[in-house]
């Protein structure tokens, strides 16, 4: 695999049967809020959303939350806040939930949306009712964290557990708002190829559907293009232009003495730390969908 368009040719199987089946699932969950928090990945910030949950969501108010924004490049936020605003669609924030950046603007943000609507029944002489929440968006956006960052509590708390039927409630955030304590789960839409590669580089599909020595190839691709300084430096590389991925790869295994019973250089477990390096953002901030 020598060029980015070579990973046109991979196939990356998915089921559409399964998508429609959460997106279900998700109406009936929107149906019970005033705004949905969709959460996106702030370093793919279109490719990261489910295309088809705008259609749920077209008399819900919602608000964007572009989470990760330590992981993305600050040019590149700038630049996606700018175009976002300038072609007015709907309203977002670039949050780190890790750090809690931006989450104390997300109830004020939501609050607004409800405006006009409470207005009116403010003028109807009727209280306006408890602001309800509730996050959606596609696997390992940071649903939980920010979940159990609003709720202000431990990691411990998240979820229901696998198989085991969960009544959802309601979370009292204060501030007269409340936020479903479950999270709408979407899959994500795969239009190509780099699509479901990207998705893939962010923990949104599983790494075993792609294979995890292809997905360290495409980053290394990735990487001769967009960060090779980073590349070189972290990886003691004696440079990456002339060399295939394939070798870059065995170089770095051997500076790190990645090595099998018999002598061979680990691939998988160079592979797996590439991959941990980059979604831990030791190779610098990086945006996938690029403006
Ligand atoms: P999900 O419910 O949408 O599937 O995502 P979840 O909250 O489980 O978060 C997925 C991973 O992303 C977690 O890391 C979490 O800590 C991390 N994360 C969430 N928000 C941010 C953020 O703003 N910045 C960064 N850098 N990471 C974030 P993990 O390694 O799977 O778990 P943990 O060891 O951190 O608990």
């Amino acid at each position: 695999m020598e060029d980015l368009q070579d990973f046109e040719k991979l196939n990356i199987n998915w089921f559409p049967g399964h998508m429609r089946k959460a997106l279900r699932g998700v109406g009936d969950q929107i149906k019970r809020v005033d705004v949905v928090l969709e959460l996106r990945d702030a370093r793919l910030p279109v490719t990261s959303q489910n295309p088809d949950l705008q259609n749920l969501l077209i008399n819900k108010p919602s608000l964007i939350l572009f989470n990760k924004s330590d992981l993305a490049d600050p040019n590149q936020i700038k630049k996606w806040e700018s175009k976002l605003k300038n072609e007015s669609t709907k309203p977002f924030l670039f949050v780190d939930v890790k750090k809690r950046k931006g989450l104390s603007q997300i109830i004020p943000n939501s609050k607004k949306l409800m405006q006009t609507r409470w207005e009116n029944l403010r003028q109807r002489g009727i209280r306006p009712p408890v602001l309800r929440l509730m996050v959606i968006g596609i696997p390992n956006v940071g649903k939980s964290s920010l979940i159990n960052a609003l709720a202000r509590r431990g990691a411990t708390q998240t979820g229901p557990k696998p198989g085991v039927t969960r009544h959802q409630e309601w979370i009292v955030l204060g501030q007269n708002a409340e936020l479903l304590d479950t999270p709408g789960i979407l899959w994500p839409k795969i239009q190509n190829t780099i699509d479901g590669l990207n998705l893939t580089l962010i923990g949104g599909i599983r790494d075993e559907i792609v294979g995890v020595e292809k997905l360290a190839n495409y980053l290394i691709q990735l990487g001769k293009k967009r960060f090779s300084q980073k590349l070189l430096a972290r990886y003691k590389i004696d440079g990456c232009e002339a060399q295939s991925s394939q070798e870059i790869l065995h170089q770095i295994a051997n500076n790190r003495g990645f090595f099998r019973t018999g002598g061979n250089v680990d691939i998988q477990r160079v592979s797996e730390m590439l991959l941990h390096d980059f979604r831990e953002g030791l190779c610098g901030p990086i945006n996938l969908d690029l403006l």
